[in-house]
């Protein structure tokens, strides 16, 4: 069994400490954490095709996209309980229309909203709930834009544990809320930015002794990063030329770049794709700090953009973050409201639909080609986050107005009055 502790990330500190119940920052420095492992020596073969057994299994802990690698998690202990959802497992799927329009492109996107709660949190929060289970945790809490919210309400249901989400008021999705109260959570809407919320949710839990499972628990990106297991076997072990991913808080990159380094390592994959991390323009902290050379964080106070999953002005992971772009040469780009409109529209002409925040991927993929810094017909694929019924308020903003887009027109019940409308909308050519 491999060895698990947890090491601070700074380059001055770095010192390895036991994995204690509510320690996600060092001891010495306050740095951030990650999990390590001195892993058993593996023969990558063996590896590869005990995972692709475990596909035809029907036990459950086979079944998800998540412990299937477990090899990959050994912080768990035989006898743990998991709490799993049948997470993972999702689909990649190629585009045409979106591809072309972005660069040209190959580009293939990795689907994460076909998850048990709609979105790639689910990864992390079975590994981080089980972790809690293993620690016998009873009150589990987080801050959230709504998916980590909704998430952590039905793996926290599922292990009979109570969960608390501090949301900014009025700032999340409807659906998203709704999912967290419907899994009996309770739901604390408190201060204007998630920035906000998790400021004080991170002080009061450590006065009454809440669970923390924000990104800024190392065991989140434990299970988020198996997605990189998960799509290279989906593609024959052949990495892309490019990974691209949403930013906010910036965990979903920090764990992108915790399993390849670990695929690398564990000889799985040979080469590194470049992991690319797209910011909405009006929250974009990460890539203002790296266009400008800044060593310090440059936050932005006052986060805006509609795709709310990524309103997020002081990422937490930020550090973790920069150091996966610095290993894997990749870059951060940064992108209007109306460009993340249009890459969603033109997913839609594909049949693919996702939340605003997942779109700014291939936005971000269009702005960098234009900028030639991904070259045309790169092979990229676009990590798209959230279902696109997590945000239908946004669809019905912009698709159903009818001056602009044609597309919902009310009628008067009658035949003449319903061949005058058609008629009307088909002699516009689309
Ligand atoms: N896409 C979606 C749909 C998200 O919900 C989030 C984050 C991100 C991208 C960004 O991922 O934070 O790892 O960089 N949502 C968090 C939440 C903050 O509370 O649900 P990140």
């Amino acid at each position: 069994m491999a060895l698990a502790f947890t090491q601070c990330i700074e380059e001055t500190c770095g010192r390895k400490q036991d994995p204690k119940k509510n320690a996600h920052q060092c001891a010495y420095c306050g740095g951030l954490l990650e999990v390590k492992y001195e892993f058993d020596p593996f023969d990558p073969e063996v590896l590869r095709s005990a995972w692709h057994q475990r596909r035809l299994s029907g036990e459950p802990i086979d079944r998800s996209g998540v412990w299937r690698f477990r090899e990959l998690l050994p912080f768990v202990r035989p006898d743990d309980r998991i709490i799993s959802l049948s997470e993972g497992s999702t689909p990649l799927v190629g585009t045409r229309r979106a591809g072309w329009w972005a660069g040209p492109v190959h580009l293939t996107i990795k689907h994460q909203g076909n998850n048990p709660t709609g979105s790639f949190k689910d990864l992390g929060m079975t590994a981080c709930i089980t972790r809690a289970v293993s620690l016998g945790v009873r009150v589990v809490a987080c801050a959230s834009t709504g998916n980590t919210s909704s998430s952590m309400a039905a793996y926290a249901s599922r292990a009979g544990m109570k969960a608390i989400l501090f949301v900014p008021y009025r700032q999340i999705s409807a659906a998203k809320l709704a999912q967290a109260l419907d899994f009996g959570a309770l739901v604390i809407e408190v201060g204007d930015t998630f920035d906000q919320a998790f400021h004080l949710l991170r002080e009061i839990a450590a006065e009454m002794d809440f669970y923390l499972v924000n990104s800024i628990n190392p065991f989140r990106i434990e299970g988020q990063k198996t997605i990189v297991a998960e799509m290279m076997e989906q593609r024959a072990w052949r990495p892309p030329d490019y990974i691209v991913v949403p930013g906010g808080n910036l965990g979903n990159a920090s764990a992108i770049g915790k399993g390849l380094r670990e695929l690398k390592e564990l000889g799985l994959i040979e080469k590194v794709p470049r992991v690319v991390v797209i910011q909405a323009a009006g929250a974009n902290p990460f890539y203002r700090t790296l266009a400008t050379g800044s060593r310090e964080l440059l936050a932005v106070d006052h986060p805006d953009t509609e795709a709310t999953a990524i309103r997020i002005g002081h990422p937490a992971n930020w550090k973790k973050a920069q150091r996966v772009l610095e290993w894997t040469g990749g870059f951060c780009e940064s992108v209007t409201d109306e460009e993340i409109f249009e890459a969603k529209a033109a997913l839609a002409e594909d049949g693919v639909g996702c939340e605003p925040a997942s779109a700014a991927t291939v936005a971000g993929v269009r702005k960098l080609v234009r900028a030639g810094k991904i070259e045309r017909h790169a092979d990229v694929l676009a990590v798209l986050t959230g279902h696109q019924l997590k945000d239908t308020d946004y669809v019905m903003r912009h698709r159903s107005s009818e001056q602009e887009c044609r597309q919902r027109l009310r009628v008067e019940p009658n035949l003449e009055a319903l061949r005058k409308a058609l008629e009307s909308v088909l002699a516009v050519p689309a």
